[in-house]
């Protein structure tokens, strides 16, 4: 596919949304009740303006960052998405392949369809992203197949012991387990390059997509109610889990969904090795702030070289620099790579990821910051960050 009139990742939230069924499109772009936080996660941008610097001298630009000892060459990874097998053919996969082939960092939702062995094998070097429930004696079972496969980076996202009201879903049909029906099978005929490219396709070569990585063993189809239930037990994982799981777990621990300063203390406290501050793209509790807005309190509650990591409605370069000023290490996307997934496969979403890179580039230089590592507060507007921070600099 001709991705050159691809510019920007608006251009692929676009092109997905001819691409994708109203429903399937429904499920990645909605977010719970009223879209509050989904809104408030690309507003909270347009509050903090940049302050840039002239003749610095800006010919040898870096925006590589290092994480645990790896150097990334930029500051972005792909965040853990569930059920993707509905956008694309074996879309884990291509997700898995972008950002591999680009050195960035990927995470492998736990309510995924491609076999996690599958993805160690090639393209390999996924995190793991962990829907856990409060039941050690599973967790220790999930925790050696991860072992087993190789995995290096463990994430237990926080922000998910219920299911959310996703109300977007079920007017449009939509719900998982997944239950075929005539609005859907029409909404699948009326985008006939997504029925034959995406849908025939998974069932002819795979069968069902199933929740391959969800339990210690392949779980079951997306059409069927696993006997332990979906979300069945995570209303009672807390902190004490996480504590259990640092002492079991050898690789890297990384907490995902926490906004308040608080947690983030604990989550050094208890030994966590980074946290990715995160509303979850609005998909859970609707009127939660920002990720961005929670920045700053969560900053100046962790050791100074503690890595931050945010996600959250970042669908520019600037939004990125904008977090990397305010402290965080990396920053995930989701949308804009399935989308771009949806769209063209792993090259697709491989574009999402070039395209910030450029543009994180360019910034940079038009900023006057050399290096992405010196980025800082002082880049920014005074008096919005005075406003955004909500006490004296
Ligand atoms: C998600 N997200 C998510 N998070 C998680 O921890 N486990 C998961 O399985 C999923 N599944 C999922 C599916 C889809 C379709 C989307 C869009 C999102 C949340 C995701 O990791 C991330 O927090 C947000 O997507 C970031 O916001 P943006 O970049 O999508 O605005």
């Amino acid at each position: 596919m001709n991705l050159t009139p691809f510019l920007s990742l608006a251009d692929f939230e676009a092109a997905a949304r001819r691409t994708l069924p109203h429903a399937v499109y429904g499920y990645v772009f909605g977010g719970t009740e009223d879209s509050l936080s989904v809104k408030a996660n690309r507003a909270v941008f347009d509050r903090l303006g940049f302050r840039p610097r002239g003749l610095t001298g800006v010919a040898n630009r870096s925006q590589s960052v290092n994480v645990w000892g790896t150097e990334y060459p930029s500051p972005v990874g792909i965040a853990p998405m569930g059920v993707t097998a509905i956008c694309r053919y074996r879309c884990d996969m291509d997700l898995a392949v972008a950002a591999r082939s680009r050195g960035l960092p990927y995470v492998l939702s736990g309510a995924s369809n491609v076999a996690l062995e599958d993805i160690q094998e090639n393209p390999g070097g996924a995190w793991y992203q962990g829907y856990f429930p409060g039941d050690k004696q599973r967790l220790e079972r999930i925790v050696q197949r991860l072992l087993r496969a190789n995995v290096q980076v463990l994430v237990v996202t926080s922000d998910t012991p219920v299911a959310a009201n996703r109300e977007n879903n079920q007017r449009n049909g939509f719900t998982i387990p997944f239950r075929p029906s005539w609005r859907l099978l029409l909404d699948g005929m009326l985008h006939p390059s997504w029925s034959c490219g995406v849908f025939l396709k998974t069932l002819r070569q795979d069968g069902i997509p199933r929740f391959l990585n969800l339990y210690e063993e392949p779980g079951p189809a997306i059409t069927a109610e696993p006997e332990q239930g979906f979300r069945g037990g995570r209303d009672l994982l807390t902190w004490e889990h996480m504590s259990w799981l640092r002492d079991l777990w050898p690789g890297k621990l990384v907490v995902k969904g926490i906004m308040h300063p608080g947690d983030a203390e604990i989550a050094v406290k208890r030994g966590m090795d980074a946290v990715i501050v995160s509303n979850h793209g609005g998909r859970q509790l609707d009127g939660a702030m920002p990720a961005l807005a929670a920045l700053p309190g969560i900053k100046a509650a962790v050791p100074e070289d503690f890595p931050l990591m945010i996600d959250g409605g970042f669908r520019r370069g600037t939004d990125v620099l904008k977090a990397v000023a305010l402290g965080a290490r990396l920053v995930f996307i989701g949308r804009p790579a399935l989308y771009g997934a949806s769209v063209a496969g792993a090259e697709g979403a491989g574009k999402v990821l070039d395209i910030l890179r450029q543009e994180i580039d360019r910034n940079l230089a038009l900023l006057g910051c050399e290096n992405i590592n010196e980025l800082n507060t002082d880049y920014l507007d005074p008096v919005q960050l005075r406003s955004f921070i909500g006490r004296p600099l």
